[in-house]
């Protein structure tokens, strides 16, 4: 190929697959709404970009079918979302029992083990989630995997106390190998912050097989919040 030709194709494929990408999660987050809320019930709503789709949906039926839903949400971002399309908003004071919360996730295994906190909200998305009787998690085709870290390449999200990023990053790294580095912001100098004024440090490991374990060990070092 000339290379604006090339450039041209190349762009179109990437575009293709960006479309489809935004069209699976679509397709899943609707059918995690039409399949898992019925009225009457207590939502959790978590983050991110698939989760869009699934408010879009929520707030659709609402609508359609006069449904009485309450929102509890799990980001800033969630809150947003639920406020613009009109939703009922509560908070875990007023609802601290759910019926469902539903949320995407950046990799599901074969254990459905998942890796969360991709934008960041995993603390407040694991709250509500563990305040739910049922947790809904849309993935679509881009995060299943057999094994963690086979898709999602950007390692394992792990929100900290600011003054403890160093420690707990250099006690991951000891204990499990690999790096746990400080997650950096985009359009803003200096580190990402968190709707809880926390760090998030992306442990990028080498191999881990027992995730209950390696949960349960990281929990335990002071200064993390995952
Ligand atoms: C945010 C999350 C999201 O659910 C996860 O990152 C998936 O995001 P997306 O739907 O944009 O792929 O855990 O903390």
């Amino acid at each position: 190929y000339e290379d604006d030709q090339y450039t041209h194709i190349h762009g179109s494929r990437r575009h293709h697959g960006t479309l489809m990408a935004e069209e699976a999660k679509k397709l899943a987050a609707y059918a995690a709404v039409d399949n898992h809320i019925q009225n009457n019930q207590v939502v959790g709503v978590g983050s991110g970009s698939t989760i869009v789709y699934a408010v879009d949906r929520l707030a659709e039926r609402v609508r359609q079918e006069k449904l009485n839903i309450v929102c509890v949400p799990t980001s800033f971002q969630a809150r947003q979302l639920i406020l613009q399309h009109g939703l009922t908003l509560s908070d875990l004071d007023r609802h601290p029992e759910l019926d469902v919360a539903i949320d995407g996730a950046d990799e599901v295994d074969a254990a459905l083990t998942l890796i969360k906190g991709g934008g960041g909200c995993l603390t407040q998305e694991k709250i509500v989630a563990g305040c739910a009787k049922h947790f809904i998690v849309i993935a679509d085709y881009r995060k299943d995997s057999k094994a963690l870290g086979q898709q999602w390449k950007k390692g394992v999200p792990v929100e900290v106390i600011p003054m403890a990023y160093v420690p707990v990053s250099r006690a991951i790294a000891r204990r499990f190998g690999g790096e746990a580095v400080l997650r950096m912001a985009v359009s803003k100098a200096g580190p990402v912050v968190t709707d809880n004024s926390n760090f998030i440090l992306d442990w990028k490991f080498e191999h881990a097989e027992n995730w209950k374990e390696v949960n349960t060990a990281i929990k335990m070092i002071p200064g993390q919040y995952r």
